[in-house]
């Protein structure tokens, strides 16, 4: 009897500690003011945070979407409206109204901007379907002067090429990066050097932006990482490329020190490339709890902290802040709370461990 009342006062107490403790989706009472933001201790720090947003919730009257995003970010990037499908819709026929009206919103609160992205092989729309050289060469040079001097001393980072690295296991044996390029309609049609035409037209249309090389599953010190390594190389030796986002879309297992990320990043800054860590999130799985949220919250931390032991990282987006809005959900069966507020805005453990990693930089 009394080893029975011993085990219920120990789980009262391990459950009276975490209810205590765990306030709302996992968020934990900070050690911090609370008054602070991201965005304050960033600047304070010389560093920028930032977020994808959506257009139709930044938008909304309904919520609290747009006043969080201003308050803690400095950094703006849409995450589809500045895509190639939906900029130019048809042929030579640009679109620019929600995009414009994004980039006044950052603007409009000094936040510097990433654009997302100029040259993918998806979300391409009806480019993607061109099967002439000469068309699509004529196409990509169109898009990229069209859009770039339009944003020119507005959009200060471009994601000029996104996701082009695809490791070919039948040349595993093979260290040239033009053997490891996607095969993508781009390729197809432009050939290997479609990346480094790219951004060639990049550096042509507008001198003033920062030239970006942007791809995901190169953090960890690996065989894509150093396809992606080779690839920039060449294109820094020819003064087109300023530097290189690592996108970051993670889950618990990525172990910055297990997986040698301080070590890759510092191949690419040795090279006098500028770092961002460009679309951040931490997927765990739904429906979560407070070990989860936890764990989630050490991975911001490792990561981050490791990143900004790097001075060439000078700053680190997330692909979304809340939720409510995150494309992990529809992309990962059962995963998703990737984000630093929960989907009523609330902040989380891993806004907490973020905004510990940027105040002790
Ligand atoms: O806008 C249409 C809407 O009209 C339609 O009703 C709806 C249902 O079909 O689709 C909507 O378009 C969706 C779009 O997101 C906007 O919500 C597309 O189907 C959907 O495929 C698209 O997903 C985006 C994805 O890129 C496409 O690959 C995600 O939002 C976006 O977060 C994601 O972002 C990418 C980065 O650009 C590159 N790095 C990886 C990252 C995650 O995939």
């Amino acid at each position: 009897m009394k080893k029975i009342k011993i085990l219920a006062i120990l789980f009262l107490f391990m459950y009276g500690c975490e209810s205590a403790l765990n306030t709302g989706s996992g968020s934990l009472t900070p050690s911090y003011n609370t008054d602070e933001t991201l965005r304050q201790i960033a600047e304070e720090k010389g560093i920028y945070v930032g977020a994808a947003v959506a257009d139709t919730p930044l938008f909304s009257k309904n919520e609290p979407y747009s006043n969080v995003f201003v308050k803690e970010f400095n950094m703006m990037v849409c995450e589809n409206e500045m895509k190639f499908e939906y900029l130019q819709t048809s042929s030579n026929n640009f679109y620019w109204t929600i995009a414009d009206r994004m980039v006044n919103v950052a603007l409009a609160n000094n936040m510097k901007i990433r654009g997302h992205t100029l040259l993918w092989h998806s979300q391409s729309g009806w480019a993607s379907n061109v099967n002439n050289p000469a068309a699509l060469s004529n196409i990509l040079s169109n898009h990229i002067f069209t859009v770039m001097k339009r944003y020119s001393n507005k959009i200060n980072y471009w994601d000029v090429v996104n996701e082009a690295i695809e490791v070919n296991n039948a040349l595993s044996n093979s260290s040239n990066f033009y053997d490891h390029l996607r095969k993508s309609f781009w390729w197809t049609n432009l050939g290997s050097n479609y990346v480094e035409y790219a951004f060639q037209l990049a550096r042509a249309a507008d001198p003033t932006a920062k030239l970006f090389y942007n791809d995901y599953g190169i953090e960890a010190y690996n065989t894509k990482a150093l396809y992606t390594y080779l690839l920039v190389s060449n294109l820094k030796a020819k003064g087109l490329i300023d530097g290189v986002g690592f996108q970051m879309h993670i889950d618990t297992n990525f172990k910055p020190f297990q997986n040698g990320f301080a070590s890759n990043l510092k191949r690419f800054s040795d090279l006098g490339l500028e770092l961002h860590i460009t679309e951040m999130d931490v997927r765990i799985p739904i429906p979560a709890n407070y070990t989860s949220y936890s764990q989630q919250a050490n991975t911001y931390r490792e990561v981050i902290s490791t990143a900004l032991s790097n001075s060439n990282v000078t700053a680190i987006v997330f692909w979304g802040f809340t939720d409510k809005y995150s494309w992990v959900p529809g992309f990962f069966t059962n995963y998703g709370d990737a984000l630093l507020f929960d989907k009523n805005y609330q902040r989380k453990q891993s806004y907490n461990a973020v905004m510990e990693v940027l105040k002790n930089k």
